[in-house]
């Protein structure tokens, strides 16, 4: 047996302790070709053959059950996947999709082995209702949500949170969509209905029998894990026929550590008028498009001057995110442009009103220090336990201590520093959203996403970002965390209490 295989039956707590001898090795060096023996190199994608139909998930109306269980689900046209699932025979939760105002009142009931739980991701509401990870439903139990939606219109998502746990379960199929509708985004006339397509990107990878597999290495504890096949809304390379029309693509990175930079393989631009909390003040035009775990982008697409028969795909391009991700183009799904169409849309000059908070009323700063996640980090040791390679603050979670003591009304800037990192952390804090004031280090610039309301900010290796954000009223404990689901399993998340 070569290690490699050894160490993936071995488990990976068995592993470091068979690699104990070697251990200050490994942990003063991240380099490649050592990363690459554990996992961890970059994982390159397979294109398919883009023949199977994108399906749209349904719609709830956040009333009614949700059952988490082992089930199957046609990832690749005409094979059968052992998936996880919110209710039989598929993967990804219904879009959930309301207008602000309304109540979400759903039953969850764990059906799995393990403990699980709902983190609505982007939501203002109590802390008890949020999916803290300590907040969680053993095998066999059962829960109420049961919350009110006041935020402003927008695309928000849900997945499980139980600490530990969170990445194999997303990775294994639970998430969903939850949509949040107003009265200021009707007015705009945005493409709706069957105009109006939801794109849930994630990168799966597969045992020989098509069952998800989610048995990450220790290098892959590093870079995140991820997978050779992008399926989008749940299967492996789809095409969506479209009308000559502009189209509104709302995209989620469900993916536990693949971060992607959105393009069209015709290099056409694309119209960005949303972000993580919303449509932005005005749309900006671009042809590429960061997009990290856990973060949404509102696009409006023009597919009217194509002639039918036109193939455009959805592809990543190339960018700069450390070793691991960023070095190959693919493609992700296919638009066939195959009808005419009439489309009275012309986009808006000014989609709403963003009201900047400004900088000087900012009571408090607190500093993120990210840098030293990694194994070339310092900082505490963690014996020979897998855990703790990512730290924040030189600290790892620990749901019995609070980091961070915030008051319900303060604004406060919040700095994710990873200006002597070199991985790259996509930044969450739960039960808010915030705005990104500037990243110096690394890119320098903000992208066009955030500009609006944000939940979650890429902070790529070298850059330091600064966020600006007023508590809200909801008191409790919430989390701050990395949404690389890898890291934040690894223990890549702090505590704080609104009080
Ligand atoms: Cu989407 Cu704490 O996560
Ligand atoms: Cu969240
Ligand atoms: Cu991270």
């Amino acid at each position: 047996m070569e290690r490699r295989d050894f160490l993936r039956f071995s488990g990976m707590g068995a592993a470091y302790a068979l690699l104990a001898g070697s251990a200050p090795f490994l942990l003063t060096s991240c380099r490649k070709d050592r990363m690459m023996d554990m996992g961890g190199g970059p994982v390159n994608v397979i294109e398919g053959a883009f023949d199977f139909p994108l399906p749209i998930p349904a719609l709830s109306n956040g009333q009614g059950s949700l059952i988490t269980q082992n089930t199957t689900h046609s990832i690749f046209n005409g094979k059968v996947s052992k998936v996880l699932g919110y209710q039989a025979g598929s993967i990804l939760g219904p879009t959930i999709k309301l207008n602000s105002g309304s109540t979400v009142n759903l039953n969850l009931q764990n059906s799995l082995s393990d403990p699980t739980n709902i983190h609505w991701h982007g939501l203002v509401i109590p802390a008890n209702m949020e999916g803290h990870p300590e907040d969680i439903l053993q095998p066999g139990s059962s829960f109420n949500y049961n919350f009110s939606v006041s935020q402003r219109a927008g695309m928000y998502w849900y997945h499980p949170h139980p600490h530990g746990f969170t990445a194999k379960q997303t990775f294994k199929g639970l998430a969903g969509v939850f949509v949040v509708n107003d009265a200021e985004e009707q007015a705009l006339n945005l493409p709706s209905g069957i105009f109006e397509i939801p794109l849930v990107i994630q990168d799966k990878r597969i045992f020989p029998d098509y069952a998800l597999d989610y048995s990450p290495q220790m290098g892959e504890v590093m870079t995140g894990y991820m997978g050779q096949y992008i399926t989008v809304n749940g299967v492996y390379s789809p095409y969506l026929n479209v009308n000559k029309r502009n189209y509104r693509i709302r995209v989620l990175n469900g993916s536990n550590a693949r971060i992607y930079n959105i393009g069209l393989s015709n290099n056409a631009s694309f119209a960005v008028i949303g972000s993580d909390g919303g449509l932005l003040a005005a749309p900006q035009t671009v042809n590429s498009l960061i997009l990290g775990p856990g973060e949404r982008a509102d696009l409006i697409v023009d597919f009217s001057s194509y002639l039918l028969g036109t193939d455009i795909f959805l592809i990543n391009k190339t960018f700069s995110a450390g070793e691991a991700q960023g070095t190959q183009e693919f493609k992700m799904m296919k638009f066939t442009v195959s009808q005419n169409d009439t489309d009275t849309f012309s986009l808006p000059g000014t989609l709403s009103s963003i009201n900047l908070i400004p900088e000087s009323s900012a009571t408090k700063t607190r500093i993120f220090n990210i840098s030293n996640a990694g194994m070339g980090g310092h900082g505490g040791h963690s014996g020979m336990s897998m855990k703790g390679m990512h730290k924040i603050n030189d600290k790892i979670y620990d749901p019995n201590r609070i980091d961070d003591t915030v008051l319900a009304g303060a604004t406060e800037i919040w700095v994710f520093d990873n200006s002597t990192g070199d991985e790259p952390h996509p930044m969450h804090i739960h039960g808010m959203q915030f705005q990104v004031l500037d990243r110096t280090g690394g890119r320098n610039v903000l992208i066009p996403t955030e500009n609006g309301w944000k939940d979650t900010v890429m902070v790529m290796p070298k850059e330091k970002v600064r966020a600006i954000m007023t508590f809200h009223q909801n008191k409790g404990k919430y989390v701050v965390h990395c949404h690389n689901l890898e890291h934040e399993d690894d223990g890549m998340m702090l505590q704080f209490e609104v009080v």
